[in-house]
């Protein structure tokens, strides 16, 4: 939630800085600021609306200096508008400050602030500290960073510019991502950011600021110091992804992008990882070693895994859904017990976990504030820790024991699906994995999936090219406003991915459920003006004559019903209005294939009605803040 970008060095700062804001703008896009300091001054030039606006704005203006911060806002505290846009600056206009985060605190802080006679301009938590720094400033900007930062509950990203030290930038982290690019060579020039995407241009090189890190960053150098005030050499590590990744490469929106990825990105989330001929899964990332406060030795994440009593899945939003898809492999597959826990209420209520147990968080980001949290907790309770992220060196991949990678590349669009099916690919390697490991799945079986696992990325082409058809679907059904889909078994979770894709970016009134809940309550809202979307598939499994069933209650109230479903099954005709067909699988791989019509089908649903799917009202892509 919001973006941050600045830039220190010898080049002109505000193109840099304009573009990175551009870039991070699927993190915020309600307003949008900069300032620019040179030795005069520091300019701020800021309004509400998205980053072409700001652009538009600053047009008119020509700023030499090479120092500078932009930011682009997920309003939360105080309405999105110009006063509340970032930069805020204190009172004298010599200090600048761009936050991401909450201050939990702001309240009395401003109180106390306003009591010693500052002058605030906005509604925003956020300003409170540009104050404070002034209150603290005597000629040196880290120190009275520093001291301002003792005062502040909550989370935060920080970047600071001072007028009468204007080529450097403080920057600070708890909780909210920040990294900062190395310039190459002798340019001497550091790029600081919330998300690497922004970097990649200008450098390869990439320090990653942890919790309670506060750094200085000038052309002759950087200097970082750690939550107890002692200097720290961090590793500058190597991006290695490439600059395409970070483009739309021909479509009109990173969300089709990402979706038509899947192929590949599926594909390369299994890379290395499969040995067919043993049909062994290797996954390097559990190899590591773990040793919990409260367990006598040292062991590595994947026996701690084999041993577990018992396995947590937390993650929110689209991860909370292949959490879920992550519950039926494992008990299906292995027979071991499983919970799927929202993130959020995880973090708050008892969570029962100890060292008998393994935490798996899932999360596309690898910042989302909820599943951090309650990993943490978890961690603080005795359990093992596992993360499955996609963002290599996010704050979940540095902070759980142990973890595996999606693998699938920079995911840019808000609504989440290419890093969805790497979750769920990687969900199936693990359960292979684990299988193996417990003598529970034999070699034929193993075999049976790993080579259906290798079938799927082509599968997937399949189905992309059925993107007109569902577009044409989307077409017949966009007058309706409210839609239900129901799916069983490993598409159960299916079915609330769904239904959130067509909420999220076509504003459209979708509920997923499992299909035999309907007639427990949602049956009522049947009628001719609610489309019914089924997932049935699996012909051979036992809820299959059950979901048929469904599927004529519906019909028989005289709702519409769209199914997706396996090629060949051609008795489906009889019962559908509309049938979207996937190749077929593994009854459990099916949710790597029954998700894509969906997906396509709320992009689709979204162009008819007008709206970006990239920027989707509301919505942010990493939720950083509670
Ligand atoms: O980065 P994470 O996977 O932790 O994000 C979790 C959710 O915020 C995310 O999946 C969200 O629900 C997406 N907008 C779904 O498309």
């Amino acid at each position: 939630m919001c973006g941050i970008m600045g830039y220190v060095g010898s080049k002109p700062a505000l193109p840099v800085v304009l573009k990175g804001l551009r870039q991070l703008e699927y993190r915020g896009y309600d307003s949008a600021g900069i300032a620019i300091a040179d030795k005069d001054r520091i300019s701020v030039l800021k309004c509400k609306g998205k980053v072409a606006d700001l652009e538009n704005l600053v047009k008119r203006e020509n700023f030499p200096g090479s120092t500078a911060l932009g930011h682009t806002r997920w309003a939360t505290h105080g309405e999105p508008s110009t006063p509340n846009a970032h930069p805020h600056i204190d009172c004298s206009g010599k200090i600048a400050i761009v936050h991401n985060g909450i201050i939990e605190n702001h309240a009395p802080l401003r109180k106390l602030l306003e009591a010693e006679g500052h002058t605030f301009r906005s509604d925003t938590d956020t300003e409170v500290f540009s104050h404070l720094v002034e209150k603290f400033y005597r000629g040196d900007i880290l120190l009275a960073v520093q001291e301002a930062l003792t005062l502040i509950e909550g989370a935060y990203a920080f970047a600071v510019i001072c007028q009468d030290e204007p080529d450097k930038i403080v920057a600070a982290r708890r909780e909210s991502p920040l990294v900062i690019g190395v310039g190459n060579g002798n340019e001497g020039e550091y790029i600081i950011a919330s998300d690497l995407v922004a970097i990649v241009e200008h450098t390869r090189q990439a320090i990653h600021l942890d919790d309670g890190e506060i750094g200085v960053f000038q052309p002759s150098g950087h200097r970082i110091i750690d939550k107890a005030n002692m200097k720290v050499e961090k590793d500058v590590e190597s991006i290695t992804w490439s600059l395409d990744k970070i483009t739309k490469g021909g479509f009109p929106h990173y969300m089709l992008k990402e979706i038509f990825e899947q192929p590949e990105t599926i594909y390369d989330t299994m890379r290395g990882r499969i040995l067919k001929e043993k049909a062994q899964i290797k996954l390097g990332g559990l190899e590591d070693l773990i040793k919990l406060p409260s367990a006598e030795k040292t062991t590595t994440g994947l026996s701690h895994l084999l041993n577990s009593k018992r396995i947590v899945i937390i993650g929110c939003g689209t991860s909370w859904h292949a959490s879920l898809v992550g519950e039926y492999l494992f008990e299906n597959m292995l027979g071991i017990p499983v919970e799927v826990e929202y993130a959020s209420e995880a973090r708050y209520r008892n969570f029962i976990v100890d060292k008998d147990t393994t935490v798996i968080g899932i999360s596309q980001s690898g910042e989302t504030a909820d599943t951090l949290a309650a990993l943490r907790e978890a961690k603080r309770r005795g359990a093992a820790t596992l993360g499955l992220v996609n963002v290599v060196g996010s704050s979940i991949a540095r902070e759980t024991h142990c973890g595996v990678y999606l693998h699938a590349g920079p995911e840019i669009g808000v609504a989440s699906t290419k890093a969805f099916t790497s979750q769920v690919c990687l969900l199936a390697l693990m359960a292979l994995l684990i299988g193996r490991e417990k003598h529970v799945i034999t070699d034929q079986r193993a075999g049976t999936i790993i080579q259906r696992l290798l079938e799927i990325p082509s599968q997937v082409e399949e189905i992309l090219k059925k993107s007109s058809l569902i577009r044409d679907m989307a077409q017949r059904y966009a007058g309706f406003s409210n839609f239900l889909y129901l799916g069983r078994g490993y598409n159960f979770p299916i079915a609330l991915e769904g239904a959130l894709k067509l909420k999220e970016i076509s504003y459209i009134h979708a509920e997923g459920y499992p299909a035999a809940e309907m007639k427990h309550g949602p049956i009522a809202l049947i009628d001719e003006n609610m489309p019914v979307i089924f997932i049935a598939t699996d012909t051979e499994d036992q809820t299959y004559q059950k979901v048929i069933s469904n599927i004529e209650e519906v019909k028989s109230r005289h709702g519409q019903v769209i199914i997706i479903a396996s090629e060949g099954n051609e008795s489906i005709y009889d019962v559908a209005d509309t049938v979207i067909t996937i190749p077929e699988t593994e009854y459990c791989l099916t949710p790597l294939l029954t998700v894509i019509p969906l997906q396509l089908f709320a992009y689709h649903m979204a162009m008819l009605k007008g709206y970006d799917p990239d920027q989707p009202r509301n919505l942010a892509k990493s939720v950083t803040v509670e």
